[in-house]
């Protein structure tokens, strides 16, 4: 019996001394002072077995272990448990010196960026921002721009047409039959009607044809439209506005030219080149080593334009052009491929 209270004593310091969890010194005491099968009270359950005269010393050593062993196992379990209660609170306390999270920012689609730096570039020149309606009649898209009825612009190939029965805005009747506007020129007629000259406005916004997707086509994009009417307007301020439009867009470094062109609500018309974006007019694979990429069409407002508003042409003349935002995003920020551009994949959309 005393080897036995001998050898449980030492096991137990060295159980003890290795255990520092609370949960593992919780074990310890289950296996020392279990109701069952603890070893203290199953020592104490042997001691009647043990002869009379060796009875007192061992109910007496085995008094002192059952005392020490308690008193130990409390001391070191209040130690442990006021340690870890420590940590987990440190743990859980705010630093307020920690840096921000910072939230997830939302950003301008590459086209916006476009449309705004247009809309502040016309702005600044006292243009006004009218980004006129989508559905339209026949008559703004095409017949009052001078659109000769069997123009093939206004093929079916090219046109989504609408059910009569969806009038544009501001629209009353009569002027038949409806559709998606082609292009932003509509909103010449729409203020011209709207605004004795002079007018000087700039209209940004999504037009559709009727195209199959491809790299550089979408049946919806994005164009703006400039024009201006006033006295004794002629070539040289289209050009000047345009040159200044375009070094502020792409860069002072920029060159334009003109090369003659035709719409039917301009006269004469040109479509404007400039230098390319990426060789600087020296010639590479993306301007097909012209050294020039097709930025726009404008051209003097045609007199018969002006008279299908009420615009005397003897008196007032101006000059528009029309551009396509989409095709300005990509040749700024270098994308290949239209579809990018609607696909709406963030990790395109992050990146600018
Ligand atoms: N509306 C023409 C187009 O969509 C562009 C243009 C606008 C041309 C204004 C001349 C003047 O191609």
């Amino acid at each position: 019996m005393l080897d036995d209270i001998t050898r449980i004593s030492s096991e137990f310091d060295s159980a003890l001394a290795s255990a520092n969890t609370a949960a593992a010194l919780d074990d310890l005491r289950v296996h020392y002072f279990g109701r069952k099968g603890g070893l203290i009270p199953a020592l104490f359950s042997r001691l009647k077995e043990v002869p009379k005269e060796q009875k007192k010393d061992a109910g007496d050593a085995l008094n002192k272990l059952r005392d020490r062993l308690e008193s130990e196992l409390k001391e070191k379990s209040e130690r442990v448990t006021a340690e870890e209660s420590a940590r987990k609170q440190s743990r859980d306390i705010i630093d307020v010196t920690l840096p921000a999270r910072i939230p997830h920012l939302g950003h301008l689609h590459p086209v916006t960026i476009i449309r705004r730096e247009m809309e502040t570039i016309f702005s600044e020149m006292g243009y006004s921002l009218d980004p006129g309606p989508e559905v339209e009649s026949d008559w703004y898209n095409f017949e009052a721009l001078n659109f000769t009825p069997d123009h093939p612009a206004r093929d079916t190939q090219d046109t989504f047409f609408l059910d009569a029965d969806a009038p544009p805005r501001g629209e009353g009747s009569g002027r038949l039959p409806y559709l998606l506007r082609t292009h932003t020129s509509n909103v010449q007629i729409r203020s011209m009607e709207n605004h004795t000259p002079p007018v000087k406005v700039l209209s940004c916004g999504r037009v559709y044809r009727r195209d199959e997707i491809t790299m550089r086509r979408s049946p919806m994009f994005h164009q703006a439209e400039g024009f201006l009417v006033d006295k004794g307007i002629h070539i040289g301020h289209l050009r000047a506005t345009l040159e200044h439009f375009i070094k502020r867009l792409f860069g002072a470094d920029s060159k334009m030219r003109m090369r003659p062109s035709f719409f039917p609500f301009t006269e004469p018309s040109a479509e404007v080149d400039m230098s390319c974006v990426f060789c600087k007019g020296a010639g590479c694979g993306t301007c097909s080593h012209t050294g020039w990429m097709e930025i726009l069409g404008c051209g003097m407002i045609h007199p018969q334009v002006l008279r299908n508003v009420g615009i005397d042409p003897e008196e007032w003349s101006g000059f528009a052009f029309g551009l396509g935002l989409d095709r300005c995003a990509m040749i700024k920020f270098d994308i290949p491929n239209i579809r990018t551009l609607f696909e709406n994949d963030l990790r395109v959309l992050q990146q600018f």
